[in-house]
């Protein structure tokens, strides 16, 4: 059989995707698997086909691949693939419908609100206080920024409007992030992060190299085990499968607080499910294999 790992695309995480393509095609081909690389664009049906391919490594970030589209198309074709199916991308790569759904189950996630060309700024943040305002639809912090007052509220939505037709603004959860690969219906160790920028945005995600990454997170064995059991549950309450990685903050009161499922995350050698995997002995193009096979190829 032939794997395809599907790269790039047109997001504007195409340049992630494609380090992480490239990661996960050098490992498949080092164990032996016959794999080649894909750059999808709109002939993707007809270079499925020509090139044979019966399986493939979903690795396109962000729209057109992480949100259920490319997904269908490989279902229509008959063709497995890594990761979630239809629905459980398209609600994860929608922030007020990931968000909705958790809190409608109990579980606790950020406040927020939809943000429009006439919001009432002031009022949001005195209902609010300080907030997060991303598009509703990306990764990476892309178009992402944080507001504590009305002036900034409008200039973020502004900015986020950019990259998106939907905006949020969510309270911000001031103490520590947190992130927890889950893979085959289990979690992975957790990762703290810390960086000296204001927040873990796109340069502190890919560029900087003063950003700190503890894993296993230092917490208690207690709250350990109750942010990877929250992660399941945020996980399968979407009805996402395969793998993905979920983000969560911890307030200063100790309360977990989650922000968003990822159902494609980055494989970059900045990346943080490798780091996770790596902490428990699982070097990288293992964790490749037991991605796309759950450790049996
Ligand atoms: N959206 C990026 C790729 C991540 O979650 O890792
Ligand atoms: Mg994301």
């Amino acid at each position: 059989g032939r794997v395809a790992v599907l790269l790039g695309g047109d997001s504007a995480e195409r340049e992630i995707s494609l380090l992480s393509g490239q990661a996960v095609l050098t490992a498949l081909q080092s164990r032996g698997v016959n794999a080649i690389a894909i750059d999808v664009s709109p002939d993707i049906a007809e270079r499925l086909r020509s090139e044979k391919v019966d399986r493939v490594f979903n690795i396109l970030h962000g729209r057109g691949g992480e949100d259920g589209k490319l997904q269908g198309l490989l279902e229509m074709m008959h063709i497995p693939y890594t990761g979630s199916g239809v629905l459980a991308s398209a609600l994860a790569m929608d922030k007020v419908k990931t968000k909705q759904l958790w809190a409608a189950s109990g579980l606790p996630t950020p406040r927020f609100s939809v943000l429009h060309d006439n919001s009432d700024w002031q009022g949001l943040i005195e209902e609010l206080g300080e907030v997060v305002v991303k598009p509703a639809h990306e990764g990476s912090s892309i178009g992402m920024s944080m507001a504590a007052d009305a002036s900034a509220l409008r200039h973020a939505y502004e900015k986020a409007s950019q990259y998106d037709t939907a905006v949020i603004a969510e309270q911000r959860i001031r103490g520590a992030e947190f992130t927890v690969p889950v893979i085959h219906g289990e979690s992975f160790p957790a990762i703290q992060l810390s960086t000296s920028h204001e927040f873990y945005d796109y340069d502190a995600k890919y560029l900087a190299q003063d950003t700190n990454y503890l894993c296993p997170a230092p917490l208690t064995p207690e709250k350990t085990t109750e942010l990877a059991e929250l992660c399941l549950q945020a996980f399968s309450n979407l009805g996402a499968e395969g793998w993905g990685r979920v983000d969560v903050m911890q307030d200063q009161q100790g309360r977990f607080w989650l922000l968003e499922l990822n159902t494609v995350p980055g494989m970059t050698d900045h990346s943080l499910v490798p780091l996770s995997a790596a902490s428990r002995g699982m070097d990288f193009p293992e964790l490749v294999l037991h991605i796309i096979s759950g450790g049996a190829v």
